[in-house]
């Protein structure tokens, strides 16, 4: 009897010595890493109540999980969404009566019972991101302030790098200066993403669509394609810039590489992100954490926006057609379909015309984009449209 407890005191006292061995292993494992590549790492905080459903998103990279909590009722999504992480805490109110949400697990088909899909989205519910630089604000900029941007003025934001108060006066139009570098470089396009990403999560709005100063925005073709999602759901839409997933290596913690493949959406088409998922993607790209997200894998704006939606949180792209960049070949696109696309552009038109072929009103020489063109079909009460001849 004596004995036997002095065996188990001997016990007691060589578990303790090993944990707290262990213990002290622990505390630089436990210490918060200061290393600038480092990703944040996201809080997880969970909370439950009887009308919640949860979303977790493990990061298989790093093993860190971001919870995304929807408080629903059985009438719709009418609750709140939160979204926490280490440094921040963006905290949302929705009350939206039939609604309906993809990616829950358990719901079929995405949606859950009893929930319609209908989001009755305006043209102001839509954050709308142009990006140029100061010596396009001439040639390019104010060929979309005077078309598409006059139709969307509040809720388009010029993001640029240079100040130009004459513009904003003269046009009425938000240009924010980033104070990024103007150089092309991968640094200076990360720095003006991360500025439009931080406007956008400001705006309340319920989508993001990023946008070039060589795009023109189709307006209602915009708002008829994102009508079928609701804001809400993770949708990440645009068109892929090849035919295969990119593969890029990342910079990982133990000073390794590891190969990561991943589709992404061409920034010079556009893209548009719903406020879901833009909100889950905070703890990489709020705040200057996208700059850093793009130094890890060392690709441009476009391809880090890719890689955080794909890759981290396992959100796929949405593969469409209706966007439309300079590198492809503008003049394929069916003439009766112009109108139906989401973004058109035009390139290269000094020497070898890259435009869509599109003809009324405006000759080459006068609309040499086809913008105006466009613009005029699509809203002929403009005043510097030409106005249609009677036919007698
Ligand atoms: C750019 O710098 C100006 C002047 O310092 C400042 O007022 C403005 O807020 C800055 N812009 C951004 C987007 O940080």
């Amino acid at each position: 009897m004596h004995i036997a407890s002095v065996g188990v005191s001997k016990v007691c006292f060589l578990f303790s010595l090993a944990f707290c061995g262990l213990l002290l292993m622990l505390i630089p494992a436990l210490q918060p890493t200061t290393h600038h590549v480092d990703l944040p790492q996201p809080r997880p905080q969970i909370k439950t109540s009887p009308n919640t459903l949860q979303e977790s998103f493990e990061s298989p990279a790093r093993g860190t999980v971001w919870t995304t909590v929807l408080n629903t009722n059985s009438r719709g999504l009418d609750g709140t969404i939160e979204t926490e992480h280490g440094n921040d805490n963006y905290r949302e109110t929705y009350s939206e009566k039939n609604s309906n949400i993809v990616s829950i697990p358990g719901g079929q088909d995405g949606i859950l019972p009893g929930f319609a899909s209908h989001d009755l989205l305006e043209l102001k519910d839509i954050f709308i991101a142009v990006k140029t630089t100061r010596k396009y604000h001439k040639s390019r900029l104010e060929l979309l302030i005077q078309t598409w941007i006059s139709q969307a003025k509040e809720q388009t934001y010029i993001f640029t790098d240079g100040d130009d108060k004459e513009l904003r006066m003269r046009t009425g139009a938000n240009i924010i200066n980033t104070n990024c570098s103007a150089a092309h470089t991968r640094q200076a396009l990360c720095c003006k993403m991360s500025v439009e990403y931080d406007k956008f999560i400001e705006s309340k709005k319920k989508w993001f669509c990023h946008v070039d100063d060589d795009n023109y925005v189709i307006l209602p073709s915009l708002l008829r394609l994102l009508s079928s999602y609701h804001h809400s759901q993770d949708v990440y839409l645009g068109r892929p810039s090849l035919d295969h997933p990119i593969e890029a290596a990342e910079r990982v913690k133990t000073d390794g590489l590891v190969s990561v493949k991943f589709w992404f959406a061409t920034g010079g088409a556009g893209f548009c992100i719903s406020r879901g998922l833009g909100l889950k993607m905070s703890p990489w790209a709020s705040l200057g954490n996208f700059i850093s997200t793009a130094e890890k894998i060392r690709l441009p704006d476009d391809c880090t926006i890719g890689y955080i939606i794909e890759a981290l949180l396992e959100v796929t792209l949405i593969h469409t057609h209706l966007f439309h960049s300079h590198l492809e070949n503008l003049q394929k696109l069916p003439t009766d379909n112009v109108l139906e696309q989401v973004t058109l552009s035009y390139g290269g038109y000094e020497n070898r015309r890259n435009v869509v072929s599109i003809v009324a009103g405006f000759s080459l020489a006068e609309d040499p984009t086809r913008f105006k063109t466009v613009h005029c079909l699509l809203y002929p009460d403009t005043d510097w449209c030409p106005k249609l001849k009677s036919k007698n």
